[in-house]
């Protein structure tokens, strides 16, 4: 168990910053280290090791959340739909949602990432048309994305990568057509911040989290912040994943 404490707290109730704070005082979660370009370095890398990134628990993980997706959420899933899945990876998740909906578009950081997933789109013969990723990070400017609204965005076991996770709620919302619904998945903190921390002791895993995860208030924040209104939450009970424990949990938020 890592020995610092978590300062979450929150401006107008819509800004929350997570300060990561050492036992000496010192601050972990600095805003000064660039996680973005860390994060898109780390799974370029990844992407290269290919083999070994598909042989991974995670993989495991994420087509349960795909699934676990469209099982909670059947409604939203459906032949009209249109899918954003932002910070997609190698397209896991899209695979296991993209025979429920009209299509999906990708979105990550990382060009190997979206490598992986075009590839893994071609090996399941889904054209383009439904399926298809592109490398950005979106910053919420008009005219990304082709200014394309979707009905639904997903973004599963990212948020924890993220820097900024309200100003990039604003920019998902931003990007949903009126009456679509933002799904996350990410996993579980308590109040206390006593949850198994992922990252302690691996000073490389440590320079792409700045979360180590979120509460069930965190996201009500964080979603209303961002304008989203029906807030819902699931828990999802507790996986082991490299021998770690994680409780993922699903937060949905709609565009009124
Ligand atoms: C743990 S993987 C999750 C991949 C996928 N969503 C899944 O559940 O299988 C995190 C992904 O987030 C991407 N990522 C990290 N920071 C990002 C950012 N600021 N914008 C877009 N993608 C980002 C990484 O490149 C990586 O593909």
């Amino acid at each position: 168990m890592d020995s610092s404490t978590k300062d979450s707290h929150t401006h107008s109730g819509a800004h929350i910053h997570q300060h990561l704070l050492t036992s000496d005082g010192g601050e972990k979660g600095s805003t000064h280290h660039d996680y973005a370009k860390a994060n898109q370095e780390h799974f370029d890398h990844e992407a290269k090791l290919q083999g070994n990134y598909e042989k991974s628990e995670w993989i495991g993980l994420s087509r349960k959340l795909g699934r676990g997706l469209v099982e909670t959420y059947k409604e939203l899933f459906t032949e009209n739909t249109t899918v954003l899945d932002y910070a997609c990876g190698p397209g896991i998740v899209s695979a296991e949602i993209v025979p429920h909906v009209k299509s999906i578009t990708g979105v990550d950081i990382s060009q190997g990432m979206v490598d992986s997933y075009n590839a893994r789109a071609k090996d399941l013969t889904i054209s383009p048309e439904r399926m298809h990723a592109i490398r950005t990070e979106l910053k919420g400017t008009n005219g990304e994305l082709d200014g394309r609204k979707f009905e639904l965005v997903v973004c599963t076991m990212a948020y924890h990568h993220f820097t900024d996770v309200a100003d990039t709620t604003r920019i998902l919302a931003s990007v949903l057509a009126p009456g679509g619904s933002l799904l996350v998945v990410d996993w579980l903190r308590d109040a206390q911040g006593n949850t198994e921390d992922l990252f302690m002791g691996n000073d490389q895993l440590k320079k792409i989290n700045p979360h180590s995860g979120f509460t069930e208030a965190e996201m009500r924040g964080i979603l209303d912040g961002a304008g989203l209104g029906g807030f819902a939450f699931q828990a999802w009970g507790e996986e082991e994943v490299m021998g770690h424990r994680v409780r993922p949990f699903v937060a949905k938020g709609t565009r009124v």
